[in-house]
């Protein structure tokens, strides 16, 4: 198979040239990457946790021993032609805001530290309103939010001369709950919103407008409402700029979704399941504040409910107390501690408990696949088959909330995840999907 590959008749275009990515928020999830991204280029650490980079896909039978690596089958944008910038609210470049955040050994920082000093962040599109606990000082001005968008599409274009192509992902704070309204139907609506100062434009959304006009792709590591809004997918389809769901699944969804297939799979009842989390970063911080916490909390309760499908299963999983805390505990900073205490049931319906208590880093989850996120949204920009479909649903693997064509549910279960994910590349590639039957080998 050539690197290139097809799709029908339309081939995958190659990954020539930088490829340039603006990350909204340099926080801990961002620099984590930032630096590793960079300590990978340098020879100083490995890719673990990215599928775009150690991830290998099999082709063929069983029998045929190919499993090449993904990125030698797709054409993926290579780490050495990455190039970073991004926005903040405040002034610190990416070195000062990675030792900040504490989730990076000061060696490893003090060894890519010139590369990361030279990443400053411009300034943001900020309002307090959408983010209580946080106060910018580095934020955009502008008479309303059209404004305040068309600096964000000048600074894209800025941006765009000095590489090929260009994706932007969102990595900054999470921001109060909002729900759709009449602003969000259709792209003239928002767009007299913008003049209009409209309250239900939150500063997520104008970054995300502005990368779709600019048909460029857009990811959402965070809860937010952004892309999931019937004007941004009309957007994201005109101008061919993939999005995709939201919410980087990293730590105790992440889990979830690999438990509650594994029950549902062996019918075993559940009764409960109670979560709660300590962490002690900014993002900790921000979750403090209700309003926030409830965009994340609503993020964190959906995967359950589509993966038990409570009205197939009445008699296992119609009445689960479902329940997800979040505690802000500074002395931990960074490294997150997820409990889970699950209730289940079995035969005849004697009941058992499973805990799991997950000690995990945070950002260090979230780093890879922020990567894979920007790496797969370039490929489907490059794909002609996938750039006008607006919706990228192969990218659910990674999200705690994927993004769905009206009316379907979203898939959670992660292996059914990861198989759409690998099937999609060998489709755009021209190569036989697998199906796991398996048949063949008994003839
Ligand atoms: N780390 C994980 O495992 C994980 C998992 C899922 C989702 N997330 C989400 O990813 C996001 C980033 O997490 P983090 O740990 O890096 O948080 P963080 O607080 O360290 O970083 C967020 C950054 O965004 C900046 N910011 C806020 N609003 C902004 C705006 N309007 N424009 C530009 N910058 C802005 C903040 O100043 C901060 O530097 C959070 O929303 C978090 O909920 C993280």
């Amino acid at each position: 198979m050539s690197s290139e590959g097809k799709s029908g008749a339309e081939k995958v275009a190659p990954a020539t040239g930088k490829l340039g990515v603006m990350v909204v928020g340099l926080g801990a999830v961002a620099t984590t990457m930032i630096a590793g991204v960079e300590a990978v280029r340098r020879g100083l650490a490995k890719p673990i946790g990215s599928l775009t980079q150690m991830g290998t896909i099999r082709l063929g039978k069983r029998t045929d021993n190919k499993s090449p690596l993904i990125r030698d089958f797709v054409p993926l944008a290579d780490l050495k032609d990455v190039v970073f910038t991004g926005w903040d609210i405040f002034e610190d470049n990416v070195y000062e805001s990675a030792a900040h955040a504490k989730v990076l050994e000061k060696e490893t920082l003090e060894q890519l530290r010139p590369y990361l000093e030279s990443i400053k962040p411009m300034p943001a599109v900020f309002d307090q309103y959408y983010v209580k606990r946080l106060h910018g000082t580095h934020v955009k001005k502008g008479k309303n939010k059209r404004e305040l968008a068309d600096q964000v599409r000048q600074d894209i274009r800025n941006f765009s001369k000095t590489v090929d192509r260009v994706v932007m992902i969102w990595c900054g704070s999470t921001e109060i709950f909002l729900e759709p309204t009449a602003v969000h139907q259709s792209i003239a609506a928002f767009e007299k919103g913008l003049e209009a100062n409209d309250p239900g434009i939150a500063p997520s959304q104008i970054y995300a407008w502005a990368a779709l006009s600019e048909g460029v792709p857009f990811a959402n590591g965070a809860p937010n409402l952004t892309v999931d809004l019937p004007c941004m997918i009309e957007l994201s389809k005109k101008n061919a700029a993939p999005i995709c769901g939201k919410d980087f699944k990293t730590g105790q969804t992440f889990m979830k979704t690999v438990l509650a297939p594994a029950f549902k799979a062996r019918l075993l009842g559940v009764s409960g399941w109670y979560s709660t989390n300590i962490l002690g970063n900014r993002d900790g911080e921000v979750l403090d504040d209700p309003e926030s916490f409830k965009t994340k909390e609503e993020s964190k309760l959906g995967s359950l409910e589509y993966i038990f499908q409570p009205e197939l299963y009445p008699d296992l999983y119609k009445d689960i107390y479902h329940k997800v805390r979040i505690n802000y505990y500074p002395p931990r900073g960074d490294n997150k501690e997820g409990w889970d205490n699950i209730d289940i049931f079995g035969w005849l319906g004697y009941p058992m408990q499973i805990k799991v208590d997950f000690l995990c880093r945070d950002s260090i989850l979230a780093a890879p696949i922020a990567l894979d996120l920007v790496l797969f949204l370039d490929l489907a920009k490059r794909t002609p088959e996938l750039r006008s479909r607006g919706i990228q649903e192969w990218l659910s693997f990674y999200l705690k909330s994927p993004q769905t064509a009206e009316g379907l549910y979203p898939e959670h279960d992660l292996f059914i995840q990861s198989m759409k994910l690998k099937n999609t590349l060998r489709h755009i590639m021209g190569a036989d999907l697998i199906t796991h039957l398996g048949l063949e080998y008994y003839d």
